[in-house]
């Protein structure tokens, strides 16, 4: 009897490895022109001229080939797979400046890869905050020893996302910019719904959907849920989780849900199927804007379809009661445990940045797993990463932690590059910052065998506390998935394992990565600035702007700006406040005017919210009552 397990066992895994594929997309990027909500044509970055771009589809033990090709005429870009492990390839993770040079404007690159993991994913691309320009699609893993493969009889991919009627480097401009210095986020035009509205999905009665969601907003989370209908959770992020019932689920920007949705057993009716941006995000709520978008279950093409109704409040399920069907038990306390307090300020230039422990992330000139490459046994020490690029140095096959606290009023989703990660602990709204104590006094207990995921959502002024084994060398970003808080330096690079790295990877790097470098004129070669013969001096170095001179506070911000952009185009009234609360000296006001004139020389128009009306941040609100 064991013998004819363990034969079968040996068949079964001889029968995957000799099903083995090559997968091979040969895609070329450029522009076409669509009007997804119905409101506004555009163009957007499509593969191969389709919009939506093509899926990819690979099965566990695959290899993935990905021809690259950019037409985009002026720019460059990148493809990055999210939540792909990348186990022994970080450098087809496709981040510009950490693990290759954005792939320049007609030129081509290969991503190559083998897929080890079942599940659902997505693929975007990670140059210059561009994928909500449409550059983003679903990645799926099938998966030949699904456990739940008997409890469903079809397959389908539901992406969410919010949508901009402008492109993305003019918002991240004017996003970035002296007029913003609050930092708010330029609010989406629309919903979408695998990149379209009132989509029919046809269904029959008694039927197993596994229904694979994905969010691949560049900003919204989503509420979504199916009228009269609830579903069972099986998988999160690509981990198998033990099925438990919900009726509606909170999905942010990066994260993915499988869901198993069983058609009722009759079919006299349509169900709308309802997304719904979350709203506290947003600082200004623009008039006219629809934050829903709601799709239908199509049982019966006869009758009618039914108008989504109201919800009364938002109750989404709680992603950290779910447990892994692996049963993987929580990781031994840690050696190292890292702890990040995230936050929004100015700097000298006015613009409002993002932080973790103060330091806002800036790429350096030379991509980091180059760095790693290139520095011998300096590459354990993280001052050849530069400061800016905030490198955290892991050794090899540790348990690591990372607490983050959360000192900003606003909700962030947290994405680790090569790892999905345990979690132990969320505070809620405004429970302030992770506090040890709480373990030993037994208020807080860990989770014997915690929820995995690679995308997680830590609350308003709240925390959480996650753990990973350092088992996959490379360079891994630890990132907010807001695409305006990653332009707004919200980003810490792992340096994983660095000295297994090197071997690793040793003659490794294709000659069409470094062909990117030099096209694009950069170095590939030493340290963060370039340096080869002192490793430990980065003189020259990309850094973020200095600190803002004491006594200005970004309401003060907002006045200078306004009067000098009022100066330069001779607007006539501006209204603003806040000149009196400031009382920066005479020198700090020429050095401010001169940053603020440096920076805004740029600044034609003054965008859609007038700054000086902005709210702060400071929402506290959640969880209302919306109209559906
Ligand atoms: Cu979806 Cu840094 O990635």
């Amino acid at each position: 009897m064991a013998l004819a397990k363990v034969l079968l066992l040996a068949l079964t895994s001889l029968a995957t490895t000799t099903l083995a594929d090559v997968r091979q997309y040969d895609f070329t990027v450029g522009w076409v022109d669509r009007n997804p909500d119905g409101q506004h044509e555009r163009r957007v970055m499509g593969i191969n001229g389709q919009w939506p771009i093509p899926a990819i589809y690979a099965t566990v033990g695959d290899q993935v080939v990905v021809n690259l090709k950019n037409e985009l005429g002026d720019r460059p870009c990148s493809l990055h797979f999210h939540g792909l492990y990348m186990n022994g390839t970080s450098h087809m993770d496709g981040v510009a400046q950490s693990t290759q040079c954005p792939v320049p404007a007609n030129s081509s690159f290969t991503y190559s890869f083998n897929v080890t993991q079942p599940g659902t994913y997505w693929y975007h691309s990670h140059v210059d905050g561009q994928y909500p320009d449409g550059l983003r699609g679903p990645l799926i893993v099938h998966d030949p020893e699904n456990p739940y493969a008997d409890q469903f009889d079809e397959e389908l991919v539901l992406t969410l996302s919010d949508w901009y009627h402008d492109e993305m480097p003019g918002l991240i401009s004017s996003f970035l910019s002296v007029t913003n210095p609050t930092g708010a986020e330029p609010v989406p035009n629309s919903a979408l719904m695998n990149d379209t509205q009132n989509l029919q999905i046809p269904v029959e009665p008694n039927k197993t959907f596994f229904m694979r969601i994905i969010n691949i907003a560049g900003f919204a989370a989503q509420y979504f849920w199916i009228e009269g209908h609830t579903f069972r959770i099986i998988e999160v992020d690509g981990i198998y989780h033990k099925p438990l019932e919900a009726d509606m689920i909170y999905v942010t920007a990066a994260q993915r849900y499988g869901i198993l949705l069983t058609t009722k057993n009759d079919s006299s009716e349509n169900f709308a199927i309802v997304g719904a941006m979350d709203q506290d995000l947003f600082d200004v709520v623009p008039d006219g804007l629809n934050p829903n978008v709601t799709s239908y279950l199509v049982y019966n093409t006869e009758a009618s379809l039914p108008n989504a109704t109201f919800v009364d409040e938002f109750k989404p399920f709680d992603d950290i009661l779910l447990e892994p069907t692996d049963e993987l038990a929580l990781f031994e306390d840690p050696i190292l445990s890292y702890t990040v307090d995230v936050k929004m300020d100015n700097l000298k230039d006015g613009v409002n940045y993002a932080f973790f422990n103060d330091v806002t992330f800036v790429r350096p000139k030379v991509p980091t797993l180059y760095t790693v490459l290139t520095s011998g046994n300096l590459s354990t020490d993280p001052t050849v990463y530069g400061i800016n690029t905030h490198p955290l140095v892991l050794d090899h096959n540790q348990v690591v932690e990372i607490v983050l606290n959360n000192h900003d009023p606003g909700k962030h989703p947290f994405h680790l590059h090569g790892h999905d990660f345990q979690v132990l602990a969320r505070g809620d709204d405004d429970s302030g910052d992770w506090d040890s104590e709480a373990l030993s006094n037994g208020t807080v207990t860990y989770p014997a065998t915690p929820m995995r995921r690679d995308t997680l959502l830590v609350r308003p002024n709240g925390h959480f506390v996650i753990r990973f084994r350092s088992d996959n060398p490379g360079v891994w970003l630890f990132h907010c998935h807001i695409e305006w808080h990653v332009d707004s330096g919200l980003t810490l690079t792992v340096v994983e394992a660095p000295l297994q790295l090197q071997q690793q990877l040793a003659g490794k790097i294709p000659e069409d990565h470094y062909d990117a470098c030099r096209a694009e004129g950069m170095p590939y070669e030493g340290n963060a600035a370039g340096n080869t013969v002192n490793l430990l001096d980065t003189q020259g170095m990309n850094m973020s702007p200095g600190l803002l001179p004491t006594g200005f506070t970004p309401r003060g911000i907002v006045a200078l700006t306004f009067s000098i952009v009022a100066g330069l185009l001779g607007v006539a009234v501006i209204v603003w406040y806040g000149l009196s609360e400031i009382t920066p000296t005479e020198q700090e006001r020429e050095e401010s005017k001169i940053d603020a004139l440096a920076k805004s020389s740029g600044i034609v128009e003054v965008t859609g919210v007038n700054a000086a009306e902005v709210d702060t941040k400071g929402k506290a609100g959640h969880g209302n009552a919306r109209p559906v």
